[in-house]
């Protein structure tokens, strides 16, 4: 179980069945986040995950494309002030080129997951980077096993794979990949 303290001294639970972040750490995934570390966040929505990333490092870049979920995002920004939120398509990185990171973290739900991933890797070459891959968004009839061999495939001609784990059971049919140069 694991607690994050918000600023009204209050513990509030990270939920590995609503973060995959969360459920990655529950499966042992080594997450090496530094209390140093910017963060590049990619798939905000709401800032679930964002607000217990944004309590364990020195700032968060939370880049979001949805309008409708970027407004709870803005106003949990305004209680975390590390929590820099970005309205952009992470398929376009180079419209929020000035950001700084050196840990990228991705969990946005569509076709193209790995092109994206790989697009902001190397603009922004962080030390370490970690994908959330969800079989069903990339591939909705191969089995999901088989959709994350073709990922891993794809990843490895860029970039070193750390550490690869399945979510389940907190998170059906993900795996995450920790990565780096
Ligand atoms: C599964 S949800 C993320 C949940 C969040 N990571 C959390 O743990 O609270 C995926 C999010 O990615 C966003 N998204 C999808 N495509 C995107 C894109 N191209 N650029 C930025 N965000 C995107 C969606 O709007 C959605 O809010």
């Amino acid at each position: 179980m694991r607690l994050t303290t918000n600023n009204q001294g209050r513990e509030v639970f990270w939920d590995p069945y609503k973060s995959k972040l969360a459920a990655a750490l529950n499966k042992k995934v080594n997450i090496d986040l530094k209390k140093e570390d910017s963060v590049l966040y990619l798939g905000a929505s709401t800032g679930t995950t964002v607000f217990h990333v944004s309590k364990r490092c020195k700032e968060v870049f939370a880049v979001e494309i949805a309008p409708r979920v970027m407004r709870e995002l803005v106003f949990l920004a305004e209680e975390e002030k590390n929590i820099v939120p970005i309205l952009e398509d992470a398929n376009h990185p180079e419209r929020y080129k000035d950001v700084f990171c050196n840990w990228l973290f991705q969990d946005v739900a569509q076709k193209n997951q790995v092109e994206i991933f790989l697009k902001n890797f190397r603009q922004f070459k962080p030390r370490i980077g970690l994908l959330v891959i969800k079989a069903r968004n990339v591939n909705s009839i191969k089995e999901p096993e088989e959709v994350f061999k073709q990922c891993e495939e794809e990843l490895k001609k860029e970039l070193r794979i750390l550490d690869k784990k399945s979510l389940d059971p907190y998170q059906k049919d993900h795996l995450i990949f920790v990565v780096s140069k």
